[in-house]
């Protein structure tokens, strides 16, 4: 197995994962927390190979809001038809923050692909913020924030009444994390706020947060900190959701996407040391 650091997260080859033995599990998982993102391709497995894949890792966080594949419900679909314009995952964010756990991180697995297009930037929030002044980054680390799903899966709003969407309007949840983290195996601080789950600062109203909040979307987006992944049938990104942020592309259209995703669990989250608890 070759693990090859790329600008964001690294490139795994000469790796058949159904393969791993107890060390190559090991190393991917190390791999998996140092880099943030992994990428591999020509990976041909079956939903039963994918579980038993992502199970090495941690237990499954089944999807409350997707639908499942129907004789896996530990497989969450992440699909696109041909005749729909929304797609899921459009802008940057990453995945359960909402959550007071929230996940670990996601196994992406590409079944279908459009001819061109449909690929996935991903951003690496740690380099984002080691970038930032000392001044901005204390500021930061003295603050919490408030992640919610109401507004994209709750009884009000329109995805929730998408076909590509369950429509769990009683799942919905919301919760509180430090703005830097550490990262729970390596430590590493992490800013810890998207633009798809994060209302607000706490003790700040939505307004006061809005332009610092829009700094930080823009400062995580450039170049030096993001990379972009083409798929390929049977390719996969396995992303960690602590550490970085997704955005799936939709400039594809007429052409049907078809993604298996699963979702590990995470651990509980604590600020950054030398932040506020
Ligand atoms: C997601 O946000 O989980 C979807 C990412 C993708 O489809 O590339």
């Amino acid at each position: 197995m070759l693990i090859t650091a790329e600008k964001v997260g690294a490139t795994v080859s000469d790796v058949d994962v159904r393969q791993l033995d107890h060390d190559g599990a090991r190393q991917l998982a190390q791999a998996w927390a140092d880099h943030g993102v992994l990428f591999f391709h020509d990976q041909e497995l079956t939903p039963d190979d994918h579980i038993t894949f992502a199970e090495r890792f941690a237990t499954i966080d089944v999807n409350k809001f997707f639908k499942a594949v129907d004789t896996h419900p530990q497989i969450a679909t992440v699909l696109k038809e041909a005749d729909q314009e929304g797609n899921i995952g459009g802008a940057w964010h990453t995945d359960h923050t909402y959550d007071q756990i929230p996940a670990r991180g996601s196994i992406l697995l590409a079944r279908e692909v459009p001819p061109t297009g449909g690929d996935t930037r991903f951003a690496d929030v740690g380099a984002a913020f080691d970038a930032l002044s000392p001044g901005l980054q204390k500021t930061l680390e003295s603050l919490h924030a408030v992640h919610s799903n109401e507004h994209v899966f709750g009884k009000a709003s329109d995805y929730s009444k998408r076909d590509d969407r369950l429509g769990n309007p009683d799942g919905v949840g919301s919760a509180t994390h430090p703005v830097v983290i550490a990262h729970p195996q390596t430590g590493r601080k992490l800013l810890y706020v998207n633009m798809a789950f994060t209302l607000h600062f706490v003790g700040w109203s939505v307004e006061e947060s809005a332009p610092l909040l829009q700094y930080l979307y823009e400062h995580v987006g450039q170049d030096q900190f993001t990379t972009q992944f083409s798929w390929n049938v049977g390719s996969i990104a396995m992303w960690d959701n602590r550490s970085t942020w997704h955005w799936a592309l939709n400039d594809y259209p007429g052409y049907r996407r078809l993604m298996h995703r699963i979702t590990i669990s995470g651990d509980p989250l604590a600020a950054a040391a030398g932040a506020s608890s």
